[in-house]
């Protein structure tokens, strides 16, 4: 992939991980199938040669990843699929700052990422809401972090429940929602602060078929327009496809890596509900399952 030229965008916050920047948006031409590290440094993320080892408990290191070369341009939407176990929550962990790669180097718009990447925040497979706290003050959380005024945050928060659909349940409490209730709350909670980067780990895995497909359809109209640069990480091919402009193949681990990138050329605005039926969808997903499932079919093996 090849990023373009910047253009000016809006300045952005991010909950728990970020503060005001400055925001730019980019296009990018891609070099798609292959992993082609960049040298222009206008993407929003840039993964460099990263590999991440951890040691286990004989002492010995476990290599997760190695040598991954991706990166993401600004504003558009990339998934990454993989084996289970194959480092994508530990990539995530590294975009997010909350791990030091062991070598190698991720890069946020240009600038060496060096601690908590503050443009971006995190959405976790499992949802961090504090049961102790309202609907509305789970969602005001990253504002009232950023020292924003009680009455500002309060409203703020209360314009973002609607948005995503939870009028009337503003004031209820996390275990008094449904499954796809939290994620809203959630999905909520790290788009109010208007982060640049939004970093998404498997966030709907657990919900029914139905519920799953309501809460892609909310993700791709809050994404829509919005600049934002998204990295999520599924196991679900079906999902990475309609929702992505492009889908990152990671192999089975140990030491993973990026073995294609396919570009996800299907016209937006997608209808998610008829999307996989569509022929173009069918092809791509028989091009990208055929080298994912050799991953798989090598991760059973392992088991
Ligand atoms: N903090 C850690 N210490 C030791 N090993 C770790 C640590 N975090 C991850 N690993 C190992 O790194 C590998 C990748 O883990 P990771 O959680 O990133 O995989 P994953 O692809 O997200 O898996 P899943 O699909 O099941 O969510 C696994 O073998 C895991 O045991
Ligand atoms: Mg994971």
């Amino acid at each position: 992939m090849r990023c373009g030229p910047l253009t000016e965008g809006r300045s952005w916050l991010s909950i728990r991980l970020c503060r005001v920047q400055p925001r730019h948006r980019t296009e990018c031409s891609a070099g798609y199938n292959a992993v082609l590290p960049t040298l222009d440094h206008t993407c929003a993320l840039r993964f460099e040669a990263v590999t991440q080892s951890f040691p286990k408990p004989s002492g010995e290191a476990h290599t997760a990843l190695e040598g991954v070369n991706l990166d993401a341009a600004a504003g558009t939407f990339l998934s990454v699929v993989g084996p289970s176990g194959c480092g994508k929550s530990t990539l995530l962990n590294i975009a997010a700052g909350l791990l030091q790669p062991t070598s190698g180097a991720v890069s946020v718009f240009g600038q060496r990422l060096d601690g908590v990447n503050r443009r971006a925040s995190y959405m976790f497979q499992q949802d961090a809401l504090l049961p102790w706290k309202t609907v509305r003050e789970n969602v005001a959380l990253g504002l009232t972090f950023r020292g924003q005024s009680a009455a500002e945050s309060n409203q703020l928060a209360g314009e973002w429940v609607r948005r995503v659909g939870l009028q009337g349940f503003g004031d209820s409490y996390p275990a008094q929602l449904s499954g796809g209730m939290r994620k809203r709350a959630a999905m909520a909670q790290s788009w109010i602060v208007d982060p640049d980067i939004v970093l998404m780990d498997e966030p709907f895995a657990a919900l029914d078929v139905h519920t799953r497909l309501r809460m892609e359809n909310e993700i791709l109209d809050l994404w829509t327009g919005s600049g934002k640069t998204v990295l999520f990480i599924t196991h679900d091919l079906e999902e990475a496809i309609g929702l992505s402009d492009e889908v990152a193949v990671l192999s089975v681990g140990p030491a993973s890596r990026i073995i294609a990138r396919h570009k996800v050329d299907l016209p937006r605005p997608r209808n998610l509900i008829d999307i996989r039926t569509e022929s173009g969808f069918q092809e791509l997903y028989k091009t990208i399952w055929s080298g994912l499932r050799q991953e798989v079919l090598r991760s059973y093996e392992q088991d």
